[in-house]
């Protein structure tokens, strides 16, 4: 899940692919580099963030108007300088960039290493560079055409862009599982992993399916697939605006999109939740409610704060619907060989769209006849191109790598459709739907309440930041909540942190708590109440450093700790869309308590395009 971008037209290449690394770079930050081709074909890259590669880059001669670059999440060699893409073929005539994992990149490098190839670096991108080098060698053919030959044999998933020293104005780009859209400019072309890169540029986009090939000049795009046949571009128009991408003054971009909840959560409701026809409009849902109402099982696929999501969805469809529900690890389902029956609805919820676990699983279920219902916030993403219909979440482009605003944006879309369902199934009373359409409109009013208590929130989290371990208890519907305030502080603290059931503590984890061991409780009043504040009283009796989420005016744990974070009142189906709101700035408190990048977690990547 590394960044690509290139670039070929009139303008200097080397600030725009600079500018596009670092709009890139919640995809990975192990190394950075870029190529320009100036008569001269020259490779600079470096280990570390891009600022790294632009510092040591400060003063050299960088003049060209064709170039690529790349921003790295290691797979195959550890970060390093050498590991670091571009890379460079055998000739030396090509320069390429890879996202991507080439599965059987082992086999080919016997078979070129006997062809006395030597390599510098660990990676499968050289690899396959060195391949088509080969074919471009030994055929007297085109790049393009080597890169056709060399595509219909290897395995695994890739988005490539070569520059080629003989041809100093075209590039050559594919695409197979991981993303790539093309900016289209005047007589420019701007090529990135997605469109933040390029919205400064141009809204005219081009996004490009697997087993495609583009060759690219400055006024020139032409696609083919790898049987050489020439396909129509679908240019569609970019709906983002580039406030949307940068920080708006916050220090990071995790604590704007907290922030941007109460406004992202109207945007999901607006235009859906009609409160003077008392209904739910949802087209996606609105089309296929025949088969999502009578659907015999509804599988929901998924992978981390996605995957909690899902958790909390299965709650609420069985509560409202009536439906059985399973949530599964994609990359679980994937290789599980699943039972998939007809009539079996497949909910895959992702932010990206990208994600390579949730898209092999879904289509997977797809071969076996199963209508999959993308729950999504990048328009136009792979995932969404799969699926059969969905809701996108409008969330607006999500930076910082911990999933923040996409995750409460993805429980409004999920309790909708439930709502939505059981209004059609009557499966709940008219007045129970009322009630919740209720709820769901007073959601962002309450966010902006939850948000404007951060201070309180901040100290609470600043008690806690030298913790080695974390626990996080709810349940019900607060379980998930539980899990999603547990891998938060996991991402971004660098805390081991887990997430429970209450009840289940006394089954073994209980044996962690002692006077070190904060264990926060999302307790807000529900119909476990009771049940959870006796759970509390377990974990006092061990001293452990109890923390709860409680809902305003509780004063049932005023005795236990003086680490309450109220919030406002709500459903219990409803809350927790605002119980995570104190999770995430807890993490985010913590996080930069501890001096740590919260935006880019080590080792840690926004879409994860490998499986
Ligand atoms: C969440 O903070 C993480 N970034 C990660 O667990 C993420 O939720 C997971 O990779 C799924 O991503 P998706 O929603 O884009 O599919």
């Amino acid at each position: 899940m590394c960044g690509i971008v290139a670039y070929v037209g009139h303008q200097e290449a080397y600030p725009i692919i600079l500018k596009g690394l670092k709009r890139l770079e919640y995809r990975g930050y192990d190394s950075s580099g870029v190529a320009l081709l100036d008569q001269e074909l020259n490779v600079f890259k470096k280990q570390g963030k891009v600022a790294e590669l632009e510092n040591a880059l400060n003063g050299t001669q960088l003049k060209a108007t064709i170039g690529i670059g790349h921003t790295r999440w290691a797979t195959h060699g550890e970060p390093s300088d050498r590991n670091a893409h571009p890379h460079l073929s055998k000739s030396g005539r090509l320069a390429m960039i890879h996202n991507g994992i080439i599965e059987n990149y082992a086999a080919l490098k016997q078979d070129l290493l006997a062809k006395g190839y030597v390599f510098h670096s660990d990676t499968d991108t050289e690899v396959l560079l060195n391949f088509i080098d080969d074919i471009l060698v030994n055929n007297n053919c085109s790049l393009e055409e080597a890169v056709r030959i060399a595509l219909k044999r290897v395995v695994g998933a890739y988005v490539i862009v070569l520059l080629d020293k003989e041809n100093p104005d075209t590039l050559i780009a594919a695409r197979k599982g991981s993303p790539l859209v093309i900016g289209i400019g005047k007589d420019e072309h701007f090529l990135a992993s997605d469109a933040s890169p390029i919205i400064e540029y141009t809204k005219e986009v081009v996004y490009i399916n697997d087993y495609e090939l583009a060759i690219i000049k400055g006024d020139q795009l032409l696609l083919k697939n790898l049987g050489n046949e020439v396909i129509t571009p679908f240019v569609q128009q970019l709906d983002l605006e580039l406030a949307a991408i940068e920080k708006g003054g916050y220090d990071h971009f995790m604590l704007k999109e907290i922030h941007e909840q109460p406004h992202t959560i109207f945007d999901c409701l607006r235009g859906r939740l009609d409160m003077a026809k008392g209904d739910i409009v949802m087209g996606g849902v609105q089309q296929h409610i025949d088969k999502l109402m009578h659907a015999n099982r509804i599988i929901i696929i998924a992978c981390g704060t996605s995957w909690h999501a899902g958790l909390v969805a299965e709650y609420i469809i069985e509560e409202l619907c009536r439906i059985p529900v399973e949530v599964e690890y994609a990359s679980e389902f994937r290789y599980r060989n699943p039972i998939v029956n007809k009539g079996d609805v497949i909910v895959a919820i992702s932010q990206s769209g990208e994600t390579a676990d949730t898209l092999v699983a879904i289509e997977k279920a797809k071969e076996q006849g199963a209508m999959i219902f993308g729950v999504l916030n990048v328009v136009g993403s792979s995932i969404a191109r799969v699926s059969h219909a969905g809701a996108y979440t409008h969330a607006g482009p999500e930076i910082g790598v911990a999933s923040t605003k996409a995750f409460t944006a993805q429980l409004v879309v999920l309790t909708m459709i439930a709502l939505k369902i059981a209004k059609e199934k009557k499966s709940i009373s008219p007045e129970r739907f009322q009630h919740l359409m209720r709820e769901l409109n007073d959601v962002p009013a309450k966010a902006e309440r939850i948000l404007a208590n951060a201070e309180l929130i901040k100290e609470v989290a600043l008690r806690h930041a030298t913790a080695t371990s974390f626990l996080f208890l709810g349940r019900g519907y607060n379980f998930p909540v539980a899990l999603e305030g547990a891998l938060k502080l996991k991402e971004i603290s660098y805390i081991h942190a887990e997430g429970y059931p209450a009840a289940e503590m006394k089954h073994g984890p209980i044996a962690l708590v002692d006077d070190q061991l904060p264990v926060l409780f999302v307790a807000t009043k529900d119909a476990y109440h009771e049940k959870v504040v006796s759970n509390m009283q377990e974990i006092n009796a061990r001293k452990g450093k109890l923390i709860a989420v409680i809902t305003e005016g509780d004063h049932t744990m005023d005795s236990l700790t003086a680490d309450l974070i109220p919030v406002p009142a709500a459903d219990e189906l409803i809350a927790p869309i605002l119980n995570v709101i104190p999770l995430q700035l807890l993490s985010y408190y913590i996080g930069v308590g501890r001096g740590l990048d919260v935006d880019r977690p080590r080792n840690l990547a926004k879409s994860v395009t490998v499986e």
